[in-house]
């Protein structure tokens, strides 16, 4: 097992009980990921870490650099290419995180609760027919067909951080649109005020529906300008493909400035409401996973600190842990909709 595995399994006991990861066996990232793209990102990381890109080929050589994820496809699945996002805090310069690690270590409890369930299990997932229901406070609700999901924006690349409230993050670069192209289309009345997600819970091809770890289906929610951030993306893709059935596929949520759990995989249904929703890990535990779950340094857990994270697939030896950033580094695109708020008591 890599140093990584072993210490994120070691330190975090996981959010609802003790660890979940079975410790198989996980080459290095750099045997994972296509050669030629590693080594692209790693000379282009160095470069930029020696100081001797200027900003302007800073900038024009992230773009290379990040148009690259759209064909380091594993080659798996059917291809998703996105074009380069021009969404302020779209392209994290940081090294991505290998597909192999951020396919295999994922929580989606409706396929169990180790970190490896999903990968294992998720096969059953039928993705096809799909449709989200639109619901509740919009002048036009009804039902979307995933194929006119697919064709409702043009595609985009995001490279996001990913921070997990267990303390472990990635960076993976994600295909999909901001979620507001959606609600646009549906045209929230005025006495909207706060969007919830459920997502599918089929006993039959879920094994772990059913199961008391959560209250199914899995629900999460925003407020609706939370929503409405061009950085909220609704997404069918990962790696320039689309998603693997363990990560949330045909479509899921992904919020980079709030802990992982805001992003509801698989969704079936989307609805607008006056009341803030509830919300599947906060029915679970309220005093330790709140409605805002912004990723917050200062703020820690009940059982562990927020203050550092660890990277999937860097070495995992103490020296590496790295210091979480405030709204997970994109403060400068999302502070402003938290400007006045006592965020510890909205955590
Ligand atoms: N969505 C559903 N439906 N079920 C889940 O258990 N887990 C959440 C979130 N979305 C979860 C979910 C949690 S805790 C995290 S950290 C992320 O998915 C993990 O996403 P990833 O596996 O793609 O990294």
């Amino acid at each position: 097992m890599p140093d990584w595995r072993r210490s994120v399994r070691r330190e975090r006991s996981g959010m609802f009980f003790r660890s979940s990861d079975n410790g198989f066996v996980h080459p290095h990232a750099s045997e994972i990921t296509p050669q030629r793209v590693y080594q692209q990102r790693r000379a282009f990381m160095q470069h930029l870490a020696t100081g001797a890109a200027g900003a302007s080929l800073a900038a024009w050589a992230s773009r290379e650099a990040m148009a690259q994820g759209a064909t380091a496809r594993p080659g798996k699945l059917a291809p998703l290419p996105g074009k380069v996002s021009t969404v302020s805090g779209a392209a994290v310069m940081e090294k991505i995180t290998a597909y192999q690690d951020a396919s295999t270590y994922n929580n989606f409890y409706e396929f169990g609760t180790d970190k490896a369930d999903p990968a294992r299990n998720a096969h059953t997932l039928k993705t096809d027919p799909w449709a989200i229901d639109i619901e509740g406070l919009v002048k036009k609700p009804g039902r979307w067909d995933l194929a006119d999901l697919l064709k409702l924006s043009p595609m985009e690349e995001r490279i996001y951080r990913m921070r997990c409230v267990e303390g472990w993050s990635m960076v993976v670069p994600w295909v999909g649109y901001s979620l507001a192209e959606l609600i646009r289309k549906v045209e929230p009345l005025g006495s909207a005020k706060y969007v919830s997600f459920q997502t599918l819970a089929d006993p039959k091809t879920m094994p772990f529906v059913g199961s008391r770890v959560l209250d199914w289906p899995y629900e999460e929610g925003l407020r609706l300008d939370e929503a409405m951030h061009p950085l909220t993306l609704l997404c069918f893709g990962m790696y320039g493909e689309v998603l693997p059935k363990q990560n949330g596929a045909p479509v899921r949520l992904v919020v980079p400035w709030k802990y992982g759990f805001k992003n509801a995989k698989s969704l079936v249904k989307i609805r607008f409401t006056e009341q803030q929703p509830a919300t599947a890990w906060n029915k679970a535990a309220a005093n330790e996973y709140g409605f805002y779950s912004n990723v917050n340094p200062n703020v820690d857990h009940p059982r562990w600190s927020q203050a550092t994270e660890r990277r999937l697939g860097e070495d995992g030896l103490l020296s590496k842990k790295r210091k979480t950033l405030m709204f997970n580094g994109y403060e400068a695109q999302v502070a402003s909709l938290y400007a006045g708020m006592d965020l510890r008591k909205n955590f």
